[in-house]
């Protein structure tokens, strides 16, 4: 699997309402190669793109995003929080972005994010939905390891990371445990891991940097990829 040097955070960054469609469409507008976004599941089980647990820093819900079905949150507005020019934009299903990935040639770096106490089912229906209807032009990741589990049980041959904060002294036992093929960690602890983990093959992708300088010293130290809300601090060329 090669990394795009770039990747936009949560679909679009800073520029669009997190995990959006409107983020995706500004993220290739850009020239972004590579997006990444949280799936979480719908009271009724659908994977659904968005961060927080509960509805209201993004949308104008309120409450457990696991608490709404599919059609309620589909009643929501997800882009207004951000900007009112964004004013209606839907809460998307994770089917609906891998398709507008794949229209835009995005790869995608799918955050498997449950919600407390549904770990393996949401591993579950995000490996499902991906084996329905993902090119893989991509990688799956989380800091769930239940979930990573699980929906590898189900994807045994897509791409899987290990999501961590500060690399634990085991993570490279843990990643192997895991299957998974690459690292994901803090921007804070790149630097840290990089030599590390290039002596033995895996890559490493830091979020989340919004400063070019810091996004190119990750990648000059063998970082394969910087997420980052900012990817208007890069030319098309140099993502
Ligand atoms: O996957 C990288 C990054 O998105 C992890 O943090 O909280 O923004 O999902 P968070
Ligand atoms: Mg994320």
């Amino acid at each position: 699997m090669i990394y795009p040097r770039i990747v936009a955070h949560r679909c679009g960054g800073a520029l669009a309402p997190e995990n959006t469609l409107a983020g995706l469409r500004i993220a290739a507008r850009l020239g972004c190669r590579g997006v990444e976004f949280d799936a979480m599941l719908s009271a009724d089980g659908v994977p659904v793109l968005i961060h927080d647990e509960t509805l209201e820093r993004t949308t104008d819900g309120r409450g457990e995003v696991a608490g709404h079905s599919l059609a309620e949150l589909r009643r929501l507005d997800a882009g207004s929080r951000h900007a009112p020019a964004f004013r209606g934009e839907p809460l998307p299903t994770l089917e609906e972005a891998l398709r507008l990935c794949e229209d835009r040639g995005l790869w995608a770096n799918v955050e498997i994010k449950p919600s407390a106490g549904r770990e393996r089912e949401t591993g579950t229906a995000v490996a499902r939905l991906l084996a329905s209807c993902w090119n893989g032009h991509g990688v799956v990741s989380s800091f769930s390891e239940p979930a990573l589990q699980a929906a590898r049980t189900c994807l045994p041959e897509a791409p899987f990371a290990l999501l961590v904060a500060a690399p634990p002294d085991d993570w490279l036992f843990r990643l192997r445990r895991l299957g998974c093929v690459a690292l994901h960690c803090s921007a804070d602890h790149g630097l840290a891991v990089a030599a590390q983990a290039a002596a033995v093959g895996v890559p490493v992708a830091c979020y989340t940097t919004n400063d070019r300088n810091e996004g190119e010293r990750l990648l000059a130290a063998g970082v394969a990829a910087v997420c980052t809300d900012r990817p208007d601090l890069w030319r098309p060329e140099e993502m």
